[in-house]
């Protein structure tokens, strides 16, 4: 079976059971100042789960680009990942537990023909914030599991969300599948993590909601949020024992065994893995519309660390000046059909690759050189925070690589002291990368709504100053204020940046009515509105419109009126990245 067979046969699925399909949101997430990467489908649905209504409908069903980086150092065993792809599932306020976990069983066993007994659940076992799920386990048994298969678990385990501090959340059941491996004892089962038991599917019923004080209170509707990793069943589907033996990563793997003139087997094969998760990664991260480049602060760390860290294993393997962009080569070409994107995007990834391999390449040498010096001299085996921080900051090396340097001579790292003092490095030019991505999802206060509704407003307003060459690249949005990343190869001069701030104000005393209409991808364009276009035909969208000030697609939530905003007032200008200003901006509504 191949992926774009298992996503079809999902989507199909779903869809003769009332689905409607969208399209994978962006892996850069909008408007959410806490999280730096979509990191599961329900991300681009919180609004949506909250309450407000989704242009296509109450039943979705889509394929999802989602970045974790939180077990990036597992990367190089069988079956962990950066980049993945989920297939998801979701009722807003529609059905609950009985329809989700029907269809789920019969889409595994029917449409996927997985046999029954190889399949194990896990359910929530109740605590003071929501009762045993007693009603998901009865369902799993008249389904026919057998009592001794079904497993209640607690919070840890069967409780899924908020994505950060804030957000909806609730107790989800877990599908297993038996890999067919001898238990690992008595209580081998499916939290052993030994790997008999792998996690194929999550069904969340999202029906809390949890505040910054920590307490859950019911949500306006019952949802449900599902998670099958592709890759994973994938695997199952073909019995292979890695998800680096499936097609997913075979052409990637053979572009590196031709390039460096070395063998995928055991002693290559981490260094293999490694190079074609990231780099594979790296293209995704790169090939977005909202593309963003290498740099020290936010997602361009990410990258960097991704970028650097697969550099570093093809050069271990000799791999050629090049070879990261000829290997972005065989991505694009091998997942450019579903991920459209990458072939727009082809000449900037190759781009950034080539110019950061230029960048790392000279400082890799020198700086491997000086990092055996520190380890030569460390004492009591562990190499000191400042030193893997000097690493860093002189050479580029991201913490894993000095970690992985040292490991490799039997020493270890103060890691944590490294993170201080990243941190505070970090804190004097923005927030940690670091802490920001353990963040949580945006809040969605009236505070973030209006300031959702200031960057429309700014966004119109750039283009009739600048001119329409001008395309939102980012927006990032706390509850105190906005920024704002946008195409342009200047710096604005004082008088442009107070003739936006001008027409902001003037939109904003016009007192004018915001409106949402819903409407098809080409409507929309015909409408004359701005935005991020899909590539599917027919899709449905919300557009805004801010009286004659602004038409943008996009799904909300926004302020009810212009005057809402009370005043705008942009605070600084800057440059993002090449070819890309940043405006920070306040309201005092
Ligand atoms: N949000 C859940 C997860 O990520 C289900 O999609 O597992």
């Amino acid at each position: 079976m191949t992926a774009q067979e298992l996503r079809d046969s999902y989507i199909n699925f779903f869809k003769q059971h009332g689905h409607s399909e969208i399209v994978s949101a962006s892996l850069i997430p909008e408007n959410d100042p806490t999280v730096l990467f979509t990191t599961a489908g329900m991300h681009p649905l919180v609004p949506y789960l909250l309450g407000e209504t989704h242009p296509a409908g109450r039943r979705l069903v889509d394929c999802q680009k989602c970045l974790r980086t939180g077990d990036i150092d597992e990367v190089g065993d069988a079956n962990h990942l950066t980049f993945f792809q989920m297939l998801g599932n979701w009722s807003l306020g529609d059905y609950f537990k009985r329809e989700s976990i029907t269809m789920s069983h019969a889409y595994l066993t029917e449409a996927l023909g997985i046999p029954q007994d190889r399949i194990s659940v896990t359910v929530f076992a109740g605590d003071e914030s929501a009762p045993r799920d007693e009603e998901s386990a009865d369902i799993w048994k008249s389904l026919g599991y057998p009592a001794e298969r079904i497993h209640y678990y607690g919070k840890n385990e069967n409780w899924w969300g908020p994505a950060g501090v804030t957000g909806p959340c609730g107790p989800d059941t877990e599908i297993f599948y038996d890999t067919g491996k001898p238990a690992c004892g008595e209580h081998c089962d499916p939290s052993c993590g030994c790997g008999k038991h792998v996690e194929i599917w999550n069904n969340v019923f999202m029906q809390y909601f949890k505040d910054a004080e920590g307490s859950f209170t019911p949500l306006k509707q019952k949802n449900v949020d599902t998670g099958l990793g592709l890759e994973r069943v994938l695997c199952i589907m073909n019995g292979q024992p890695s998800v680096y033996g499936t097609e997913q990563f075979a052409p990637i793997i053979a572009a590196i065994e031709r390039l460096t003139g070395t063998k995928y087997e055991a002693q290559t094969q981490r260094a293999y893995r490694v190079a074609a998760d990231h780099l594979r990664s790296s293209v995704f991260i790169l090939g977005d519309d909202k593309a963003v480049s290498p740099s020290n602060v936010d997602q361009g760390y990410i990258l960097r660390r991704l970028i650097r860290r697969a550099y570093r294993y093809l050069s271990q393997m000799h791999a050629p000046a090049g070879a990261m962009a000829q290997i972005a080569e065989v991505i694009i070409a091998h997942y450019g059909a579903d991920y459209p994107e990458l072939e727009r995007n082809r000449a900037f990834v190759l781009a950034q690759l080539r110019h950061e391999e230029e960048a790392f390449g000279k400082a890799l040498e020198q700086g491997l050189r000086m990092a055996n010096k520190y380890i030569d001299r460390a004492q009591s085996g562990r190499l000191a925070a400042e030193e893997a921080f000097r690493l860093y900051d002189t050479y580029g090396f991201p913490l894993e690589l000095t970690v992985e340097l040292a490991n490799e001579r039997g020493f270890s790292v103060d890691a944590e002291g490294f993170e201080k003092l990243f941190a505070a490095h970090q804190e004097k030019s923005r927030a940690g990368a670091a802490q920001k991505f353990k963040g949580g999802l945006a809040d969605h206060s009236d505070a973030t709504a209006k300031l959702h509704t200031a960057t429309h407003l700014l966004n119109a307003a750039l283009r009739k100053v600048l001119g329409d060459g001008v395309f939102q690249r980012g927006s990032n949005i706390t509850p105190e204020r906005l920024r704002f990343d946008f195409s342009f190869d200047r710096k604005m001069t004082p008088e442009e940046i107070a003739e936006v701030q001008r027409l902001v104000n003037v939109s904003i005393a016009a007192a004018a009515a915001i409106h949402c209409d819903e409407m098809t991808v080409e409507e929309a364009k015909e409408s004359g509105a701005i935005g991020v276009f899909t590539d599917k035909y027919g899709e449905r969208v919300k557009v805004y419109t801010m009286g004659g000030f602004s038409k943008e697609i996009c799904g909300g939530p926004h302020a009810a009126n212009t005057a809402e905003l009370g005043s705008f007032k942009i605070q600084k200008e800057e440059a993002s990245s090449a070819g890309v200003r940043r405006i920070k901006a306040v309201i005092t509504g």
